[in-house]
């Protein structure tokens, strides 16, 4: 039982890693408070984790909305009297426009869901994690964190805001027992791109941007599995990495390597 006794908040964990992190959280012995927009699949990753003798509770709410987010952090208080794990999952892809193509209803909508719905639900639970002098912090990031040809102009920059927002909380709190790292995630056999369309504005199969990115895409050496994220999240969320912090970990199969 890695996680004996931790309560951790996650985000999006209505499909992909978040159900995957959810599942092997609660198997760890981790009190889980799920959060998600998406109430049925809210429901359904409820069902799972009860049904295999976890305990969860989940939260409906979008990560972009800050009232959300601080009713999210209250509910880990209000159930289980406090939070140690904070992993900020949820996020959408954009349309893999380059900046000469972006839209600004899409640039609007991914900074908030992937930077600044972090950075809100951090700013709320920072005063639970110093009450205790403890706590740790997750971001799903993504190679589109780290480097320029993984997606589109907007996703990327979301993604360097989600880096950036990990060193600068790690460094910060380095002294207040609140560590702070980030995954920085290659390609992953999830329900992203279905989960995202509607959201931001339609691919175009002829721009430059989505061109450079399947350049990009054509170099990795394979995809993984939810499960795979998962075991680092929970390897980053234990106090087995209580040494590790502002680290920007590379889960790839060596994508980033090339
Ligand atoms: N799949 C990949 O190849 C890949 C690669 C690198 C990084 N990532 C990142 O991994 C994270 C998880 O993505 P995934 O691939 O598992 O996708 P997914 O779509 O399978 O799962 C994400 C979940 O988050 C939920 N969600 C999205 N926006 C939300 C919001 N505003 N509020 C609440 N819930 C929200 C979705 O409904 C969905 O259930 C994301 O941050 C994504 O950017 C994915």
């Amino acid at each position: 039982m890695r996680l004996a006794d931790k309560v951790a908040v996650i985000t999006g964990t209505g499909s992909g890693m978040g159900r995957a992190m959810a599942n092997l959280f609660a198997a760890e012995g981790a009190k889980i408070v799920a959060a998600e927009w998406n109430a049925t699949a809210l429901a359904e990753v409820v069902a799972e984790v009860t049904a295999a003798g976890g305990a969860i509770t989940g939260v409906a709410g979008d990560v972009s909305n800050r009232d959300d987010d601080r009713r999210i952090i209250q509910t880990a208080i209000d159930t289980y009297g406090r939070i140690d794990i904070l992993v900020n999952n949820a996020g959408i892809m954009d349309n893999m426009a380059a900046a000469g193509d972006f839209d600004e209803a899409t640039l609007a909508k991914v900074m908030a869901v992937n930077a600044f719905g972090p950075l809100y639900l951090i700013n709320a639970a920072i005063p639970h994690f110093l009450a205790q002098g403890k706590g740790t912090i997750v971001n799903t990031a993504s190679l589109a964190g780290v480097g320029g040809g993984a997606a589109g102009v907007v996703y990327t920059m979301s993604k360097h805001a989600n880096v950036g927002l990990t060193k600068n909380t790690a460094w910060a709190y380095a002294k207040s027992g609140i560590r702070c790292n980030a995954m920085a995630v290659g390609g992953v056999n999830t329900g992203i791109m279905a989960n995202t369309a509607g959201k931001v504005a339609a691919f175009d199969p002829q721009s430059l941007g989505v061109g450079r990115a399947m350049a990009y895409a054509g170099l990795a050496p394979g995809f993984g599995e939810p499960i795979d994220i998962a075991n680092l999240a929970l390897y980053l969320a234990s106090d087995e990495s209580r040494f590790v912090n502002g680290a920007i970990v590379h889960i790839d199969a060596g994508w980033s390597a090339a």
